[in-house]
């Protein structure tokens, strides 16, 4: 056997041996369900929480181009404006993702003064992006806005970048934006938020975490995902003019790839022409419903948003515990390292505007006889 094939044998044997081996599941989904094997479950892990992206929708062309090149189909000038709109901003720019979004607009904002600042928990892209830009960095703890203070007084010659998301991704916790825009003001650095799961689903219109806070005007550039909150696909980012003209020219992961289908671009846009007030009240009853429930079996609930993290710890009982729930239809996925860090493994449940009463009250039980089963209460 070739060497490089024995070593990522090996790796993968390593991999298996801690319980961290990730094996894909084919499913279809459909409203709040989900059936894989023939097996029908209601989705409690996807992150189409307004439950908008049920819509029929018909290919055009596809551009088959960069958008620099000829894939700058005339819907990309109609969404950014939508997308800048929304976030009270001059500009607004379309990226294939949200994790390229991170991946383009991070490193084209930094220059070999920069020091940026980010948090422990940061979404994956965001660590990446960081690694990639080459710039100075700082992680702080978690959401510790001490921390964060005490580290950037100790750079003051530097351009200051603060990096944080708005509702996080695996623990479902609100960032500290009123202290941190607060901070960021205060000592001259430049504020990113990335709102991926917060961008449509809180604050006023779904305006996201700032407006949830009031701190609208205090962050610089915003980052988010259109396939979450907006239940299509894509990621954006929107800044002041000049911020986004040097992404058009710097963001490598957005010059170097093919632009987003027209298709997709145009289905974003209805989306955010489309009054969706009615499906972030749902949202909101049903993880009220679904949180009080949780805590009332006695599971020790902290998050205040819709992705709801049951944390175990040790990453077989997670499984365990995914697998009992699976059994049981209920379809929530174990999280563990790298995702999140060794022994904090969880179930991430998220709610979504698709479930009804009865399927959040169906998987309570379910959560109730786990309760006793893997002694989580
Ligand atoms: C905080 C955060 N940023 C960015 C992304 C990437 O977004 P997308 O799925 O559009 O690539 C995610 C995806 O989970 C995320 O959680």
């Amino acid at each position: 056997m070739k060497q490089t094939l024995e070593s990522i044998q090996n790796r993968l044997s390593e991999i298996k041996r801690q319980n961290l081996y990730r094996r894909l599941k084919y499913g279809k989904i459909n409203g709040p369900y989900i059936t894989i094997n023939s097996k029908k479950l209601v989705n409690f892990c996807s992150n189409d929480y307004l439950g908008l992206s049920s819509t029929k929708i018909t290919a055009s062309q596809s551009q088959s181009s960069s958008r620099l090149v000829s894939g700058n189909d005339t819907s990309f000038m109609k969404l950014e404006k939508k997308l800048a709109e929304h976030k009270s901003q001059e500009a607004a720019l379309v990226f294939p993702t949200g994790y390229m979004a991170n991946l383009g607009a991070i490193p084209a904002l930094v220059d070999k003064n920069t020091i940026i600042f980010s948090d422990e928990l940061n979404h994956a892209s965001i660590i990446e992006a960081c690694k990639l830009s080459g710039a100075k960095l700082q992680v702080y703890r978690h959401n510790d806005v001490d921390d964060l203070e005490k580290k950037i007084k100790k750079f003051k010659a530097y351009n200051k970048l603060i990096i944080t998301e708005g509702i996080f991704s695996m623990d479902g916790d609100y960032s500290k934006l009123r202290e941190i825009s607060e901070i960021s003001q205060k000592t001259d650095s430049f504020l990113i938020l990335d709102d991926a799961h917060g961008d449509f689903t809180v604050g006023k219109d779904g305006k996201g975490t700032p407006n949830h806070f009031g701190v609208e005007k205090k962050v610089d550039v915003y980052i988010s995902s259109l396939s979450k909150g907006l239940g299509s696909f894509g990621g954006y980012a929107t800044a002041s003019n000049p911020v986004v003209d040097l992404c058009i020219n710097k963001a490598r992961s957005f010059i170097y790839t093919s632009a987003l289908p027209s298709f997709l671009v145009e289905m974003s846009l209805s989306r955010i022409k489309q009054n969706r007030a009615k499906q972030q009240k749902k949202l909101e009853k049903n993880t009220s419903m679904f949180s009080s429930g949780l805590k009332q079996i006695g599971y020790d609930i902290k998050s205040q948003t819709h992705i709801i993290p049951i944390i175990i710890g040790n990453e077989k009982k997670t499984l365990e515990f995914g697998r009992f729930m699976y059994e049981n239809k209920v379809f929530a996925q174990p999280i563990r390292y790298p995702t999140v860090p060794k022994n904090s493994a969880r179930l991430r449940v998220s709610v979504t505007a698709w479930l009804e009463k009865s399927h959040i009250e169906s998987a309570l039980s379910v959560f109730e006889r786990a309760a006793e089963k893997f002694k989580l209460v």
